[in-house]
């Protein structure tokens, strides 16, 4: 099973993958996380990327394609994966699709966790990040035991440095502009598949299990 989360900065495409990913038993590859781990090791990517995400930007096509196509090509996404945040523009989706074809595969769902803008800055607010393990909570909406500790890892949690909500602004105006297309580019392929992402967590997976379960 191959399924593409497409969604808002902050609409729950992350929250959601991992439950997919725990369900279906199969990796949950995030571009953005991926990014993070290597602004954490400090690597020659990580420098790039972090310029262009601390502003809200997306980072160029051509650092995110080959990293994609490479991670997907690995043993364990050989029965599927989840990707969150990838694609994010038109020639992002056409490189999947490019690289799949030529081992005569395809994207079996794409799903658009839909929620307005105005929700967004909320939820981002209080969003918490782990450092350690890359973990999302929310203090309200998914609070942790143990206020400022990771369930998982005993990581410490923080605001993500993109989580301002001057670069949250920014972000959206982006996804606007250069995500928001692809909503028409899988509706055309006849993959695209809509969920109420302002609906509780559980509510929203339940939905996401009707789809791909159907
Ligand atoms: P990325 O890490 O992908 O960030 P994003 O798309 O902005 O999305 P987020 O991770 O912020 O939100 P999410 O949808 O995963 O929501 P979450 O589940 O955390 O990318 C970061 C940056 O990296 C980009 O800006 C770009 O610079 C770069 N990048 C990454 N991929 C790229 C690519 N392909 N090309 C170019 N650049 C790329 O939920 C948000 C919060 O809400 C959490 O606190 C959560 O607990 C809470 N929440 C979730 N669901 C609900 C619910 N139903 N009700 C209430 N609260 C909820
Ligand atoms: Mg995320
Ligand atoms: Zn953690």
């Amino acid at each position: 099973m191959k399924i593409i989360m497409l969604g808002a900065p902050g609409a729950g495409k992350g929250t959601q993958a991992k439950k997919i990913a725990e369900k279906y038993a199969i990796p949950h590859i995030s571009t953005g996380d991926i990014f993070r781990a290597n602004i954490k090791e400090g690597t020659e990517l990580g420098k790039k990327a972090k310029a262009y995400m601390d502003k809200g930007e997306l980072v160029p096509d051509e650092l995110v394609c080959d990293l994609v196509v490479d991670r997907i090509s690995q043993a364990d996404a050989k029965n599927g994966y989840v990707l969150d945040g990838f694609p994010r523009t038109i020639p992002q989706a056409e490189a999947l699709d490019a690289a799949l074809e030529k081992i005569n595969e395809k994207v079996d769902f794409a799903i658009d966790v839909d929620v307005p803008d105005d929700n967004i800055i909320n939820r981002m607010s209080g969003r918490r990040a782990c450092v350690s393990c890359g973990g999302t909570y929310h203090v309200e909406f998914n609070p942790t035991k143990v206020e400022g500790v990771c369930d998982a890892c005993g990581g410490k949690l923080i605001l993500r440095d993109d989580d301002q909500p001057e670069t949250v602004k920014n972000r959206l105006e982006v996804y606007h502009a250069q995500t928001q297309p692809l909503i028409a580019y899988y509706t055309e392929k006849n993959i695209l598949k809509t969920v109420d992402g302002t609906q509780d967590m559980a509510k929203v997976f339940t939905d996401i299990v009707g789809i791909l379960e159907v």
